[in-house]
């Protein structure tokens, strides 16, 4: 029985990986860079400058440091555009549902995202009260590393391997899995998310009674 939940962001509860995309798409255009076919699973969950150098690719000897920065954040700001446009409607199905429950059985939630944006985002999206704890990404080591996952497990106070962790990203999974037993659902199509311990194809399939105990029962327990 998991005693805690921890949640990716983009890509899990919340539909803006495309709006990641659009604005890296917008940059690899004007840069006139190719767009190879497996780019857009390659950016899932990488952190923003590890993401850029996936788009620049061979071009990225190219650049100094300097003006990767500036790429980068020519990429956020855009991003930060089209965030501003998020609403209760973005969130993807099933995840209010499933961290209402949570919250009802008072099962603790942590965020564990990549994104610099990620407090803003929950706030767009009506959210931010549901979750007791968000590790900082810039206090961790990059995914597949599992540095934000044992974050967000030591912030909840609650053993890694009691804790169940949400991923649609490889780097993701690879990361949960790195955490000292905790345990990972993977978020999206089974092909890419291989060695998570279990897949559904959206959270809406998530079984939480399954895997934490109800309200009722843990009230009879008490
Ligand atoms: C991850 C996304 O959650 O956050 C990546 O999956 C993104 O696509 C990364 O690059 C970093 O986000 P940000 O907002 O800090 O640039
Ligand atoms: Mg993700």
């Amino acid at each position: 029985i998991y005693r805690a939940a921890i949640f990716d962001l983009d890509g899990v509860i919340a539909d803006t990986a495309r709006l990641h995309l659009a604005a890296w798409q917008q940059l690899a255009e004007e840069l006139k860079l190719p767009w190879p076919e497996d780019t857009e699973e390659r950016l899932k969950g990488l952190e923003r400058m590890a993401s850029l150098e996936v788009i620049l690719g061979e071009q990225g000897r190219k650049f100094s440091k300097k003006e990767k920065h500036s790429l980068a954040s020519r990429k956020n700001k855009r991003y930060q555009a089209l965030i501003r446009s998020l609403s209760p409607r973005d969130l993807l199905p099933g995840a209010r549902e499933l961290m209402d429950w949570l919250n009802k059985s008072e099962i603790p939630i942590a965020l564990a995202s990549a994104s610099k944006n990620a407090p803003a985002v929950l706030h767009a999206l009506g959210i931010s009260n549901y979750f007791s704890f968000i590790a900082d990404p810039e206090q961790s080591a990059p995914k597949p590393s599992a540095d934000i996952f044992l974050a967000a497990a030591h912030g909840l106070q609650v053993e890694p391997d009691l804790c169940v962790a949400f991923e649609d990203a490889c780097a993701g999974i690879a990361a949960i899995k790195a955490a000292e037993g905790m345990t990972a659902i993977g978020v999206g199509c089974k092909s890419a998310l291989g060695s998570a311990d279990y897949i559904v194809s959206s959270l809406e399939e998530f079984a939480p009674k399954d895997f934490f105990l109800s309200e009722i029962k843990a009230a009879a327990i008490r």
